[in-house]
C-alpha cells in the first residue's frame, strides 16, 4: 500500500466527515484482519488512544491493548486509560505495571540522550515480552499519523511508530489513522466519543517525565514532579485561553529553604508555559500574576521536597521548550 496521502482526500474538518471517514474504516479493518486477533501499544496519547477506540468498533474484543504504565506519565493518565478503556469501552486491555523496571534501569543515568534510549528500549522490552505471551496474533495496530510518515521519509525523526520494534514478531500493521493530520485525528476521536481532555491533550514527549525530571531520575522527586506539574496544569485551565503546552519541570539541584526555623535543602519547581506553532520556534506564554501567585502557593504548600518555585519565561530559540 503506498504511503502517500491521496490528493483527492477531503480534509476531515467536522463530526459529519469523521462519522463518514469511521464508517468506512470499520469496513476496512474488518476486511483486513477479519476475525483474527489485532495487538495495540495504547500510551494514553491522541493517537494509539483514537486507533483503540476505532478498533474497539470494528473488532470488539479481538482488539487487545497493552497498556505499559512507566511511571512517567503525568498523574492520573494511567488511571484515565484504565477507566476509558476498560470501563466505559469495555476493551480488552492489558496493564502492565513496569513502574520499578523502568525506574531500576534509569537509576543514575543522568545523560539525556541515554535516558531517553533506555526508556525506549526498555518500553519496546517489556511490549514485546506481553506479546510474546499471546499466542497466535499476528497483527500490530499503531497510531501512526502523517506527519510521523512525512517526518520519517525526511529523515527528520525516527518515529517509534515506524520500526522499532524486533523483527522476529513478525506483525502485519494495521494503521487506520496513517493519513490523518493531527487535527483530523481529534475530529475522529470525537466523533468517537472519547473524552474532550483525552482528544485534545497538549503535546507530551515519549520519554514522558523522563524529560522533565532532568539528570537522573528518583522516585521522590519524580512524585514531586507529577505532583507540582498537575497543580500547574489545573491552574492553568482555569484560564480563558491556554497556551499549547504547559507543565513543571523539576531539575536535579537542591538550594536552601528554611522550615520550622531551620535549614533545610529542597529541589525548585520550575513552571514553563508556551505557544507555538509548529514547536520550531516558541514564546513563552505570559501568565497572569494571580496564577503564578496561587501555583506557587500550591506547591510550597502541598508538595514535599520543593522550597522553591520558578517561571521560566524564555522562548525558544535560544531555549528550547523541554529542559532536556
Ligand atoms: P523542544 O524541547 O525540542 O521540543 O523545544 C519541541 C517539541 O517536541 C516535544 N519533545 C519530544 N517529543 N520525544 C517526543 O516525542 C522527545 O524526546 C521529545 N523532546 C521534546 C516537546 O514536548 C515539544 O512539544
Amino acid at each position: 500500500m503506498s504511503d502517500i496521502r491521496d490528493s483527492k482526500m477531503k480534509r476531515i474538518t467536522n463530526q459529519k466527515l469523521a462519522t463518514t471517514f469511521i464508517k468506512k474504516e470499520i469496513e476496512s479493518i474488518k476486511k483486513q484482519v477479519g476475525k483474527q486477533k489485532v495487538l495495540l501499544a495504547l500510551s494514553g496519547g491522541v493517537d494509539s488512544s483514537v486507533v483503540a477506540a476505532l478498533l474497539i468498533k470494528a473488532i470488539g474484543n479481538n482488539l487487545i491493548c497493552v497498556h505499559v504504565n512507566h511511571g512517567l506519565l503525568r498523574k492520573g493518565e494511567p488511571e484515565q486509560v484504565v477507566k476509558v478503556f476498560k470501563h466505559n469501552l469495555k476493551a480488552n486491555l492489558v496493564y502492565v505495571d513496569a513502574r520499578k523496571t523502568f525506574l531500576n534501569k534509569l537509576r543514575g543515568v543522568s545523560d539525556p540522550e541515554t535516558k531517553r534510549k533506555i526508556i525506549g528500549k526498555v518500553f519496546i522490552d517489556v511490549f514485546a515480552h506481553e506479546a510474546k505471551k499471546l499466542k497466535g496474533v499476528h497483527f500490530l495496530a499503531q497510531g501512526t499519523i502523517y506527519p510521523d510518515i512525512l517526518e520519517s521519509k525526511k529523515g527528520v525523526k525516527a518515529h517509534h511508530n515506524v520500526g522499532g520494534l524486533p523483527k522476529d514478531l513478525n506483525f502485519k500493521l494495521v494503521e487506520p489513522v496513517k493519513f490523518l493530520y493531527k487535527d483530523e485525528v481529534r475530529q475522529v476521536g470525537l466523533a468517537l466519543g472519547l473524552p474532550r481532555d483525552m482528544v485534545f491533550r497538549q503535546p507530551f514527549p515519549g520519554p514522558g517525565l523522563g524529560v522533565r525530571c532532568t539528570g537522573a531520575i528518583t522516585k521522590d522527586r519524580l512524585n514531586a514532579l507529577k505532583e507540582a506539574d498537575a497543580i500547574v496544569r489545573e491552574e492553568i485551565e482555569k484560564l480563558k485561553y491556554t497556551p499549547w503546552q504547559y507543565f513543571c519541570v523539576i531539575p536535579d539541584l537542591k538550594s536552601t529553604g528554611i522550615k520550622n526555623g531551620k535549614r533545610y535543602m529542597g529541589w525548585a519547581a520550575i513552571i514553563r508555559a508556551v505557544n507555538t506553532k509548529d514547536a520550531v520556534k516558541a514564546t513563552s506564554f505570559e501568565i497572569p500574576h494571580k496564577t503564578l501567585y496561587r501555583i506557587r502557593d500550591r506547591i510550597i504548600k502541598n508538595v514535599p521536597g520543593i522550597n522553591r518555585v520558578l517561571w521560566d519565561y524564555s522562548n525558544k530559540p535560544v531555549s528550547t521548550i523541554e529542559w532536556e
